[in-house]
Parts: C-alpha cells; structure tokens; sequence
C-alpha cells in the first residue's frame, strides 16, 4: 500500500469511526462492504480490512469516489452545532427507540412462545431483546436527563468564552465513560441477534409475525448504528473537548 494512495487528511491508522465523522458519505461504502462504522467503530482502516479480507486499495478508491459525490448539509452532523446534534438525537433516535422497544420485546416474545420448540434460537434473540430493552431504557434517561443538559451547558459556557461549572465537567467526563461502555454492550447484544438469525434469513416454516419481528429487528439495528455512530463519533469526541 502507497501511502500517495491515501485521503490527504488520514492514514490507515485512522479509525472508521474517525472516517466517517469527518464525512458521512464514506458510511455509505463502509456499508456495502459490511463494515460496522458505529459500535465497532474504533477499529483502524488497516485491521478491518485484514479482519475482512478487504484489499485497502479498493476500499480507499470507494472512498475516493464517493468523496465526489456532492455534500448534503442536512447530513453534515459534524459541521452542528452541539445543542442541534443532541436535540436531533433525541427527536429522531431516542424517539424511535421510546416508540419501538417495547413493541419489538413484545414480538418477539411472542415469535418464541410460538416457534420456539422448532426455532430455539428465537427464545435467545426474545430474552436478549427484553435486556436490550430495559438497559436502553435506562441509557436514554441518562442521556436526557444528566449527559446532554450538562453538554448543552458546558456548551453555553464555552461560547461566552468560560468553562464549564466543576459539577459538569466532572458530569461529562463519568457520563462518557458509561455511556460508550453501554454501547459496546447494546452493540454486541444486537449483533449477537444478528448472528442468531443467520442476518434475519426467514426459515420456511414461519408465519407472518415472525417474517415482521425480523423485519423490525434489522430496522432497529439500522438505527441503532446511526445512533451510535452520532454520538460515539461526533458528539462524544466533541463532549470531550468542553
Ligand atoms: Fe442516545
Ligand atoms: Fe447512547
């Protein structure tokens, strides 16, 4: 690998994660080569693409070329301000989260009180679920509650050119640390739904609740990531700086 092959502003040491804060286009080719960007995404270019038998050359043309691709500011989280990212976070993801939990624990309880003697695994996935669930629940509080009014705060005092108050400094930095260790946990538990479905392949025997609890499975995890990747890539490395 030439190193004159590689973006101007990264190497193959830079992170995923790093990546696609900088320009959320690249989520798009991390995607398609199956490269989770959010919860896994503190790996460096150079492992994942060993760990996936990626050729480094390949991926890096991807990004190059869709580096091309015209910059939508809707989607430029890392260009907002901290007060929007959180409020965005908050209306779109936590929403989703508030409105879909509970619905989904349910089906899935369901699906495995019905096919659970033929599908032993959807009895793992349901009590997996019930614990994503409840520690979600708990995790948004924290997040509404503690962590993001002491950024919005620290935020304020920032941009009248003070710091942040002791009790929000110290706030932020224990919030940090539990929140990013929630993730991985929530980020593991989901990805091991994953594998427990075989990437929500339907079996034949099935009926239709089943076919949605998957359906609405791979829709959470697809929010999830995006979630993640906002707040582990964007919003806690600038938490950090206040
Ligand atoms: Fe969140
Ligand atoms: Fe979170």
């Amino acid at each position: 690998m030439q190193e004159s092959t590689l973006q101007a502003n990264y190497t193959l040491n830079t992170t995923i994660g790093e990546i696609v804060a900088a320009d959320y286009r690249t989520a798009k080719v991390f995607e398609t080569h199956g490269i989770d960007f959010c919860c896994g995404g503190k790996v460096a270019l150079s492992a994942i693409c060993q760990e996936k038998g990626i050729n480094p050359d390949t991926l890096l043309r991807d990004i190059a070329a869709i580096k091309m691709e015209q910059i939508d500011r809707s989607q430029n989280y890392s260009s907002w301000e901290l007060p929007f990212l959180v409020d965005y976070i908050v209306n779109t993801h936590h929403a989703y989260l508030k409105e879909n939990d509970v619905k989904i624990a349910t089906y899935a309880q369901k699906i495995a009180g019905v096919h659970g003697a033929h599908h032993p695994e959807v009895v793992e996935i349901a009590t997996i679920f019930q614990k994503i669930a409840t520690d979600m629940a708990a995790h948004l509080l924290e997040e509404e509650e503690v962590f993001f009014p002491a950024v919005k705060r620290a935020d304020a005092e920032r941009k009248n050119g003070n710091s942040p108050s002791k009790e929000d400094s110290n706030v932020i930095k224990e919030s940090l640390a539990k929140l990013g260790r929630e993730h991985e946990e929530i980020g593991d538990a989901i990805h091991a739904i994953r594998r427990l479905s075989k990437d929500f392949a339907l079996p034949k025997d099935t009926c239709n609740t089943f076919m949605i609890t998957y359906q609405m499975l791979k829709e959470f995890e697809d929010d999830l990531h995006k979630h993640v990747h906002l707040e582990n890539n964007i919003l806690f490395p600038k938490a950090s700086q206040l």
